[in-house]
Formats: structure tokens, C-alpha cells, sequence
């Protein structure tokens, strides 16, 4: 039987490749989200991002889930779920209306019109889904770079978004999945748009900034300039090809290597004195192997900088190089290996910071982590969703989107 949703309950479900993640949030009468519940399993049904194995993921969502409502002490009914894959795909587009507001004043009315030109514009196939329409500039007339035209006077109207759309059949594994591990599912966030909820700052965005989200199965950015989202990408190669490539050039079993590259691992090679050691057994024998640190890194190093080429690759083809006053922040469990932020300077040639959940309170210690990246933006958004009380996909399109991220933010920051 289906538990019964509690208004103040909002719960973020991050279906990963390496681990599924259950982060509970409530909100308190005042507005401020506590974090009071984290249940996380090891993902065996994940691959690259998408559901491979239907059955494990609902035991890994079951057993996730489970934990977290063990350490709230409250049960869950209905989640946020992220999603990522390379079937995610990301344009611009504009469109545009003629104000029929009263005296050619852009109301309401318009602004809806405005948004849903561009969904039709984008004739979108059966097989594919709509997930986030994101609000970059209104203009009117010739006036542009307008963040809310209510008000305004003109005789048209454009605006410009990024518009991302999703396989459905990825969907509905994702769906299905959920819905037999006995929860409600309540919505979608792209996964790289959460993790940036959870680590960009409002300045940050405002001046342009490239998040990064290194996962184990894939590697998803999301560029924002003037506020507004520019662009997103998924890359198909994240921290398991590192430990891969690990197992490999030391002929060392994975679990063994995955330790390795955690605790001795470093991705910029200059960083490590040439006279440490790492002690190594290899396949099929009992005997240790004494290894350089820095050949370690140098087997590591190529591999973050072939994930990074691909970040500046995405960023010239679409015209962003140079855009990002505010630098790259690097979050995902890829960010925790030592040396990242050299190696993503001496690639992108920008600055670059580690991104930790920001604004959050409660279970501060243990969610303090770049892991918990997208599940805590999932379940932000759903809190978003649930202050200003209208769907998601209402809350996405429409156009007082910044003025609720503000909201949020205000709130979640006097939290702290
Ligand atoms: N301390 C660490 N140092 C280096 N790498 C780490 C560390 N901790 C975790 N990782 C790596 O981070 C990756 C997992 O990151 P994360 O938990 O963000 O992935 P995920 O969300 O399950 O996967 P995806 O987002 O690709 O679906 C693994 O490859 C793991 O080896
Ligand atoms: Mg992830």
C-alpha cells in the first residue's frame, strides 16, 4: 500500500552508476531544509549513467532508501530522482510572441505563450521526452538580457532557453524502478543541474561558470553564463575507467587498485615526490609488488586529462571558451582524487575549485562530501517544489525561475 506523502518530507533518490544514494530533507515551518536521513548501497544495475538491470537497481533502491529512513526515523513515500545517460540531450532555442497584453504590456499570459512556442518549435519525437526547459533571456523588441518581462511594454516577445530533452524508455526504467521498490516517483532533475544547485554559488552563475560532475560511469557538465544555463553534456567515461586503467598497468585486482587510486592516488604526477612508495599485489599471486607513487599517477594522470580534453572540447565547439568568468568547479566522487584541480587548470586553463555541497544543514559532517552532490540538488528541488507549491515542470519553465532559486538559496544560507 502506498505510504501517505508527509508535507514536510522531501527526499532526493541519485541512481548512480557506482552507488545509489537516498538523501531525506525536512522543512522546518520557517522555511529551512534539514538534512536528516542518508542511506547509501553499492549500484549494481547501472551502466554509464542508464539502467541495466532493472531488478538489482530496485534492491539497491529498496536497501537506500531503507537506511536513510532508519537514520530520519520517518518513513518515505515519495522521492526526486535524477537523471543522466548519453540519450540526454541539451539545445538552445528561442521564440517568439506578439504581446497581447493590455496596452502592450507583457503579462502572464504571455509569458506562458512565449514558453510553450518553444516546445512546439522543438517537435519533439514520440520516443523522446521534454525534462527541463531553462530560462536564459527574455527580449523585448530590440531590448535583451531581460530577466523578468512582466511589465514590460513592446510588441514582441522572444525568449531563450536551453531546452534538454530525455529518452522515454530511459525514463521509464527509472520510473518502473521506483515505483516497485514501493515509492511514488514525484519528478526528474538532470543530474548535472542538481549537483550545480547543490555547489554553484548565485555569483557564480552570474558570471559564468562550468560545473563538472565526475562520476564513476560518466562525466556530465553543465555551463551557466548570466545566470542562465548555456549548455549540457554528457561524457561517457568517468572514475571507473581510471580504476580500470589502474588494474591494467599494474596487473592488480580492481578492489585492490580502487583503494589505491582513493587513498594514493593523484592526477597531476609533478605533485608526487618520486621517492614514495605503493605496495601492490599482483593478480593470481601472494607476493607484494613495490611500485613508484608516481608511476601510479602517471597511469592516472592521461585519463583525467582525456575526461578534461573532452570538457574543453564540448566548451570550443559551442562557442563558451573564455566565457567562464567564475572558472570550473569540479564535484562527483571523481573530484576527491588529489591533484584534480592542477590537472583541470593545466587542461582548461581556468581556475578551478573542488565543489562541496553548500547551504545545508543538519547532517552537515557526513553529507559534506562531493558524492553527495546530486542527491542533496534533487532533494533542493524538491523543496523548491514544495514552498512555492506548484509541479516541477511549472517551476522549471516558468518565468520567476530565478526568483525561486534566489528564494531558496536565502533560505537555505540563513540555515547555515
Ligand atoms: N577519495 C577518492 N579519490 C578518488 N576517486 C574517488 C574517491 N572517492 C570516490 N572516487 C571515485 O568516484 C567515482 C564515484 O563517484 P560518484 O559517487 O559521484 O559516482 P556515481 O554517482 O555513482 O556515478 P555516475 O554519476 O557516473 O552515475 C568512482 O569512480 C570512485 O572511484
Ligand atoms: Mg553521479
Amino acid at each position: 500500500m502506498a505510504k501517505e506523502e508527509k508535507d514536510n518530507i522531501v527526499v532526493g533518490l541519485d541512481i548512480g552508476t557506482t552507488k545509489i544514494c537516498c538523501i531525506i530533507g525536512e522543512l522546518n515551518p520557517d522555511n529551512t531544509l534539514n538534512i536528516t536521513g542518508i542511506g547509501q548501497t553499492p549500484s549494481k544495475g547501472v551502466r554509464k549513467g542508464i539502467i541495466s538491470d532493472i531488478e538489482a537497481t530496485i534492491e539497491g533502491i529498496k536497501k537506500a532508501v531503507d537506511d536513510a529512513e532508519r537514520m530520519a526515523g520517518v518513513e518515505v513515500a515519495a522521492v526526486y530522482a535524477g537523471i543522466t545517460g548519453e540519450h540526454v540531450k541539451g539545445i538552445n532555442a528561442e521564440s517568439m510572441v506578439a504581446i497581447a497584453g493590455k496596452n502592450k504590456q507583457v503579462d502572464q499570459a504571455d509569458i506562458y505563450r512565449v514558453s510553450e512556442a518553444i516546445e512546439l518549435n522543438a517537435a519533439t519525437q514520440s520516443d523522446r521526452a521534454v525534462l527541463h526547459v531553462l530560462p536564459q533571456e527574455y527580449i523585448v523588441d530590440d531590448q535583451n538580457e531581460i530577466k523578468n518581462p512582466l511589465g514590460m511594454y513592446g510588441s514582441r516577445l522572444r525568449s531563450r532557453v536551453h531546452f534538454i530533452t530525455a529518452s522515454v524508455a530511459r525514463e521509464q526504467d527509472i520510473v518502473r524502478s521506483i515505483d516497485k521498490a514501493g515509492f511514488f516517483f514525484k519528478d526528474f532533475v538532470l543530474q548535472p543541474l542538481a549537483s550545480a544547485e547543490a555547489c554553484l554559488t548565485y555569483d557564480e552563475k552570474e558570471l559564468g561558470v562550468v560545473c563538472v560532475d565526475i562520476g564513476g560511469g560518466t562525466t556530465d557538465m553543465i555551463v551557466y553564463l548570466d545566470g542562465g544555463v548555456r549548455h549540457t553534456a554528457i561524457i561517457p567515461i568517468g572514475g571507473q575507467k581510471v580504476t580500470d586503467d589502474l588494474a591494467i598497468g599494474l596487473r592488480a585486482p580492481i578492489e585492490q587498485v580502487e583503494e589505491i587510486k582513493k587513498t594514493l592516488g593523484c592526477a597531476y604526477a609533478p605533485l608526487v615526490n618520486e621517492l614514495e612508495e605503493v605496495k601492490v599485489n599482483l593478480i593470481g599471486r601472494k607476493t607484494e609488488r613495490i611500485v613508484p607513487r608516481r608511476v601510479v599517477a602517471e597511469i592516472i594522470q592521461p585519463r583525467m586529462e582525456e575526461i578534461f580534453g573532452f570538457v574543453q572540447k564540448e566548451l570550443k565547439d559551442h562557442g563558451l571558451e573564455g566565457r567562464a568568468a567564475a572558472g570550473v568547479v569540479v564535484t562527483g566522487g571523481g573530484a576527491l582524487l588529489s591533484g584534480i584541480e592542477e590537472v583541470a587548470e593545466k587542461v582548461l586553463r581556468l581556475s578551478v575549485r573542488v565543489g562541496y555541497p553548500i547551504g545545508i544543514s543538519g547532517l552537515v559532517g557526513v553529507a559534506n562530501s562531493p558524492i553527495y552532490s546530486t542527491a542533496i540538488g534533487l532533494m533542493v528541488y524538491g523543496a523548491r517544489n514544495r514552498i512555492v507549491g506548484q509541479p516541477l515542470q511549472q517551476a522549471r519553465t516558468g518565468g520567476g525561475f530565478g526568483e525561486m532559486l534566489q528564494k531558496i538559496k536565502h533560505w537555505l544560507d540563513n540555515a547555515f
